[in-house]
Order: C-alpha cells, then sequence, then structure tokens
C-alpha cells in the first residue's frame, strides 16, 4: 500500500514580483514501509519539497496523498492534527524548547494531541523509548546539557512518542560526526524496520547507502532514482556505497 503519493506537485515562491518556481510537476510514490532518501545539488528543493509532502507548507499546485487522506482537502486544523497525531518530523534545527528538560520535550507531543493518551501510558512509551535510544540517563538534564547526538536521539524520540505512520526527516545527521551519524542511522533503519515508513534528505553518501531507494532531485524536478533493497546486512555497505557514488556521478552531483 501506498503511504505518500504525489501527484503533478509544484511549488512556487513568489519574492519581489519574481517568480520561483521551485518544484515543478513532481510525482512519486513512497510505498509503506519504505525508507526514502532524497539527494541533489543545494538550492534544488529537497527541503521544501519535504514541507510540503508533509504540510508544513501549502503547495502551489499538484495532489499529495497520505494514507489514502487527500492533504488539498483538509482543513488547518485537521491538517495540524494529521502531523500531529501520524507524522514524525526530525530537523537539522532541532527546534527543541529551552526551558524543558529533554523528557518533558520528548512528550510535549503526546499531551498536544487530542488522543487522550493516560499520563501513564505516556510516560512508559517515552521510557522505553529514551531505553532503547540509550538516552534514559539524561532525561532530566537541560537541551543544552547534552551532546549534540544525544540531542538528535532525544529528536527521534520525540518524533516517535504519538507513534507515527512515516517520520519525514531534513538532514537528521548533517550536524553530527561520523560516530554519531551512524548511530542515529542505526536507529532510523530499526525504526522502520519495525515498520515506519521514511523519508529523508541528506547530503551524505553514507546515510543514502542505507536507504532502500534514492531519488535524486535538480531544479525542482525528480531527475532520477535508485533502488538499492532494504538495508539489512552490514556487511554489504560497501558495496553499497559504490553503487551510490557510481549513480551520483551519473547524477552530475
Ligand atoms: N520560504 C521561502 N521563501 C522563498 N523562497 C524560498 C523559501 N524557502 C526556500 N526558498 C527557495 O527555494 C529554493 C529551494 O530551497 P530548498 O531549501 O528547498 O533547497 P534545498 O535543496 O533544501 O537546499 P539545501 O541543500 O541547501 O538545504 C531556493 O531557491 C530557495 O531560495
Ligand atoms: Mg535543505
Amino acid at each position: 500500500m501506498s503511504s505518500l503519493k504525489v501527484k503533478d506537485l509544484c511549488k512556487t515562491y513568489i519574492i519581489n514580483k519574481i517568480q520561483n518556481n521551485v518544484l515543478r510537476n513532481v510525482s512519486f510514490e513512497i510505498n509503506e514501509g519504505e525508507m526514502v532518501a532524497i539527494m541533489g545539488p543545494s538550492g534544488s528543493g529537497k527541503s521544501t519539497l519535504l514541507y510540503v509532502v508533509s504540510g508544513m507548507d501549502n503547495l502551489t499546485a499538484g495532489k499529495v496523498d497520505y494514507f489514502g487522506k487527500e492533504m488539498e482537502t483538509l482543513t488547518p486544523n485537521e491538517m495540524s492534527d494529521l502531523r500531529l497525531d501520524e507524522m514524525g518530523f526530525i530537523f537539522q534545527q532541532m527546534h527543541m524548547l529551552k526551558n524543558l528538560s529533554i523528557y518533558d520535550n520528548i512528550i510535549l507531543p503526546a499531551y498536544q494531541s487530542k488522543r487522550g493518551k493516560d499520563r501513564k501510558e505516556i510516560n512508559d512509551r517515552a521510557r522505553e523509548l529514551m531505553h532503547k535510544l540509550g538516552i534514559s540517563e539524561i532525561a532530566e538534564n537541560d537541551t543544552n546539557q547534552v551532546s549534540g547526538g544525544q540531542l538528535q536521539r532525544a529528536c527521534i524520540c520525540r518524533s516517535l512518542i504519538n507513534s507515527p505512520k512515516m517520520i519525514f526527516a531534513d538532514e537528521p545527521t548533517g550536524a553530527l560526526n561520523q560516530q554519531n551519524s551512524r548511530e542515529v542511522m542505526k536507529e532510523l533503519n530499526r525504526i522502520n524496520q519495525e515498520g515506519t515508513t521514511v523519508m529523508l534528505v541528506t547530503h551524505d553518501m553514507k546515510v543514502a547507502a542505507k536507504c532502500g531507494r534514492i531519488m535524486y532531485i535538480e531544479d525542482g524536478v525528480i531527475k532520477g532514482e535508485i533502488a538499492l533493497g532494504e538495508f539489512t546486512l552490514e556487511n554489504s555497505i560497501k558495496e553499497r556505497e559504490r553503487k551510490v557514488s557510481n549513480w551520483l556521478i551519473e547524477m552530475g552531483w
């Protein structure tokens, strides 16, 4: 079944009467359980694509279908509930609230949701996620009392607190060193193997090589894609990276 179906998507920004067609008739489909990377040059429209298909920004033309829901037919309230309850977000600039502890940041979306989970349920879920991501010991720390890798893992916990169907991540490893980047990818791969669909934007070939499929976007158009198959065997990574590297050369990266 399809999780995200995008048809003839256009996004135009107008600044000082100058029209910038950032996305031009983009169509693609992501199936349930897939993990898809978006690559492409700076300014090609990757972040814009992620924002528009996840309802964070409005589209200029086209259709976006999210697990059978036509997004353009939703009211702003329905859209914000959908985002809160059924989507998870991870960004490079992490939007954690500075006056709350890591724990409180993680549980916040659960209290914002109208789905009415009780306090114990939320606490259990948060503790379980923090345990899985290895950050139980920093629960009560402020956001400035943790490492970049820990903060990013806390963001992943927060994005998962409401058990989303799909996660949207914009350069989730962009601010991390190699070690932390590997850790975060390990978690995203695991979350994906547990059934959550993932769409992520990355500049890092090693990150993309751990995704099942890569789409290359240039000037607001999908120029090509490569299917790598699900990443399960750690020892296949060198071969996958070689494939991706050759393909990126073909794409003119
Ligand atoms: N809010 C906005 N208003 C006007 N123009 C915008 C806005 N956001 C992005 N743009 C323009 O849209 C184009 C694509 O930007 P986008 O951020 O999607 O690129 P990107 O592929 O994510 O680049 P990068 O790899 O540098 O993050 C750029 O020309 C940018 O200037
Ligand atoms: Mg971007």
